[in-house]
């Protein structure tokens, strides 16, 4: 079946559209939904893994013709074991559970030999011997850390980040891992929700190509090989739209903003043959995302025919009493499964409620049935029914933790995440003859701060290089570091001055200094949600007076989200951005910093000035009053009073070692229409001394719409390495369908028009010459 975009079919989406005439059938190999009448399903590939299997139906049927309701239940349940946690803990009795056949999935347990205890477990104790499917959130590396995801995205290097997940898919399988939690595929644009740190920032089409690159990481082109593992794309959806960044709060955004905005990274993933979605905590549109018929039936499998199985977030369904959409655990339970839920994820609620649900008839057996066939046709697919202990290899879990090629892995791939955002007179690289440089802040020396959060199995303690380790290791002959952490990034410790005296009398003697400062790693991730996005703690004090020095500061940021840094923009000598860099994480810096490696990151995610700014993003709307439209401090136009509209660097932006020249751009026709095509080329010279990496990018502007546009909207990216006086040039094929949106009639298409275009470094149009080509009917 032939690939086909949205764009094309115009596609009635919404309930209550009326056009009905091109319904087709669900895809082969796919379970019936009771997908409703209007929902015209999108016509997609299947991934291989989804090809129809008699062997297996077969196998199936006589399985579940055996299964007991009880035991029906027990494999849409998922439950933590008691490793770790990542919430609430609600039960603490897998094992028994295992036994008595009422779980059929265990996550937060890892290793050869764990997995292989419990599973003996569910294969040799209990009734059917149905085997387990272990999950967990391996999110950026397994044991050996990568950058956090963001950070990951920040390298605009799509088979970096593909490396990334591939080796974490096969680490985590070595140790006895069936599925990973990831990747987290929401859209992020408000920098005070903690989970910014997840994701692959704020755009729609970069977040799409990370999506699917992690898709191809994890799954490998075999997802019955032992050394790939089922990817799960979350949270669905828009948790990312959470107000006022505040994690787990209500999401109240358009249909429209949904789809054109929230969703097309997940649609990416199922393109891409993702295998499972996992449901999200917030509501859309008033109803739990766990709950939301729309979301997980009529559109994840009504419209894009995903095949996989679609598992809770943690207590999600238990969360829909809270919500006020449940009235009670039973009714949660009936909800999510009608909703197009199939499996549980920790709360118990299938397992305490569904069964009685049936009896009661208030939920129907073919319901449950279609779940327990998902669950099962995955596992059978991963090979589990012909050995259930394929993946518990200890001599392979042995000699593939730690490899010394992930490792090298973890450090080139954080090394392409870092963002050099200012480098004032050329102060980065150090110079070869710098004799004393004083490291100072509360993360040049901090091992758990180097790996951020969802860690994974992965060591905070002994493994993570840090900078300090770093620098040392990799300083040029003769170049020495003293390190002193001077100030505290802990909130309560703003207003003391406890360590500057130190940190300053070594700032004195030294000649330059690296001020490695940022947030502590677990102030990201989950339920970490900040209303200021400063410097926490006494950092920004302490900054300014090492400035007051008036030795050079080069700033040295770790972090999860974006920052408000102005301060630090105006007046130390350089900035560079290395996000949380996983255990090799202080050699990458030190490349950076002397110059073993070029910082080629660009900003995945627009910085704001201030916390006021927020929600900024490069893709905004013109409104009708744009700031341009003004004199300079004009009143009646679209700004504040006290802030520039302008963010602190904008979403693609950093900078090089090397410098970059764009000619002007080439179009190969001044139109196209529909089943056409235009070519968009620019020749790029790197104009610099040094060999580098550019990213190169696309923009385009829809100048009138049946519904307004943004500003701009990246199309297309590419990244290339130069050497000094290297020219290339570079190419961007756009169709009509790549310009589709959500038009006025919520239909998705096209609208013929006429277009801007720009190749530039970063966004914003006046870095670049703009052409112009008209779209025809
Ligand atoms: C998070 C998920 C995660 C799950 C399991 C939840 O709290 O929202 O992203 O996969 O826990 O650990």
């Amino acid at each position: 079946m032939a690939k086909q975009l949205l764009a094309f079919a115009a596609l009635p989406i919404l309930a209550g559209c009326t056009t009905v005439a091109t319904q087709a059938p669900p895809p082969a190999g796919h379970a019936a939904t009771d997908i409703p009448a209007h929902v015209v399903p999108v016509e997609r590939a299947q991934p291989a893994w989804a090809a129809p299997d008699p062997e297996m139906d077969r196998t199936i049927d006589e399985l579940m013709a055996r299964m007991t309701i009880e035991d029906k239940v027990g494999q849409l349940t998922l439950l933590t074991s008691d490793w770790e946690s990542t919430g609430p803990t609600m039960r603490d009795t897998y094992r028994q559970d295992i036994r008595a056949g009422r779980v059929g999935a265990i996550f937060n347990a890892y290793t050869a030999g764990y997995t292989r205890e419990l599973q003996r477990l569910a294969v040799e104790e209990t009734r059917l011997g149905i085997p387990l499917l272990f999950g967990y959130d391996v999110i950026h590396g397994h044991r050996t850390i990568f950058p956090i995801s963001l950070g990951e995205a920040a390298s605009w290097d799509l088979a970096a980040i593909e490396k990334a997940a591939r080796v974490s898919a096969q680490e985590a399988s070595a140790e006895g891992l069936h599925w990973t939690f990831s990747p987290m595929v929401d859209i992020a644009r408000d920098a005070r929700w903690g989970r910014v740190s997840e994701g692959a920032g704020e755009d729609v089409y970069l977040g799409a190509q990370i999506a699917r690159a992690r898709v191809r990481g994890y799954q490998g082109h075999d997802l019955g090989a032992t050394d790939t593992i089922l990817a799960t794309a979350k949270h669905f959806a828009a948790y990312g739209a959470a107000q006022a960044g505040r994690d787990y709060h209500t999401v109240d955004i358009s249909e429209r903003t949904l789809r054109d905005v929230y969703l097309p990274p997940f649609k990416a993933a199922v393109d891409e043959g993702v295998a499972s979605f996992m449901t999200a905590f917030n509501e859309y549109d008033g109803i739990p995302a766990s709950g939301s018929r729309y979301l997980l039936t009529d559109v994840l499998r009504g419209q894009w025919g995903f095949d996989g199985f679609v598992v809770t977030d943690y207590t999600s369904i238990n969360e829909m009493v809270p919500h006020g959409y449940s009235a009670d655990l039973a009714q949660a339970g009936e909800q999510a499964l009608d909703a197009g839920v199939d499996m549980d994820m920790q709360g118990a609620v299938f397992m305490d409620h569904l069964a009685q649900s049936v009896s009661d008839g208030t939920i129907e057996m073919a319901a449950v049935d279609r779940a327990v066939r998902r669950i099962l046709e995955m596992k059978y697919r991963l090979g589990l029914f012909a050995d259930p202990y394929r993946y518990a290899d200890e001599a392979r879990e042995q000699e593939t933790l730690y490899r010394p090629d992930f490792l090298e892995a973890a450090r080139d791939v954080a090394r392409r995440s870092m963002v050099l955002l200012k480098n004032e007179d050329d102060t980065l690289p150090l110079a070869a003859n710098t004799g004393l440089v004083a490291l100072i802040g509360p993360l040049g020396d901090s091992k758990p701060d180097m790996i951020g959060s969802w860690a994974a199995a992965g060591d905070r303690e002994a493994r993570p290089v840090t900078l300090l380790e770093g620098m040392r290791a990799n300083a040029p002959e003769g170049v020495r570091i003293e390190q002193v952490a001077g100030a505290s990034y802990r909130f309560e410790d703003e207003g003391s001055t406890e360590g500057f005296a130190e940190a300053l009398a070594l700032a004195r003697r030294s000649d330059v200094i690296v001020a490695a400062m940022g947030e502590r790693w677990d102030m990201t991730g989950e339920a970490a949600s900040r209303t200021s996005l400063d410097l926490p703690g006494n950092q920004q004090a302490l900054l300014e007076q090492l400035v007051a020095t008036g030795k050079p500061v080069i700033l040295v940021m770790l972090s999860g989200r974006p920052n408000s840094i102005t301060w630090a923009d105006e007046n130390v000598a350089a900035i560079l951005h290395a996000w949380y860099p996983g255990t090799m994480g202080g050699h990458a810096v030190a490349d950076v910093l002397f110059g073993a490696y070029n910082p080629s990151g660009r900003l995945p995610i627009t910085f704001p000035r201030t916390v006021g700014q927020v929600p900024i993003h490069y893709d905004m709307k013109n409104t009708g009053r744009p700031i341009e439209l003004g004199e300079p401090g004009a009143k009646y136009v679209s700004r504040y009073l006290d802030t520039p509209n302008d963010p602190l660097y904008r979403f693609g932006y950093g900078l090089s070692y090397s410098s970059f020249g764009y000619s002007p751009v080439t179009l190969s026709a001044p139109s196209m229409g529909a089943g056409g095509s235009i070519t968009a080329s620019a020749t790029i010279t790197n104009t610099g001394d040094v060999a580098g990496e550019e990213v190169v990018q696309l923009y385009v502007r829809d100048l009138v719409g049946s519904v307004t546009r943004p500003v701009q909207e990246l199309k297309g990216f590419e990244k290339i390495a130069l050497q000094p006086g290297e020219s290339r040039t570079v190419r961007f094929t756009l169709k009509p369908e790549d310009l589709a949106f959500t038009r006025a009639d919520m239909s998705h298409g096209w609208e013929p028009g006429e277009f801007r275009l720009w190749i530039a470094p970063s966004s914003g149009a006046e870095a670049a010459t703009p052409v112009t080509f008209t779209l025809t009917e």
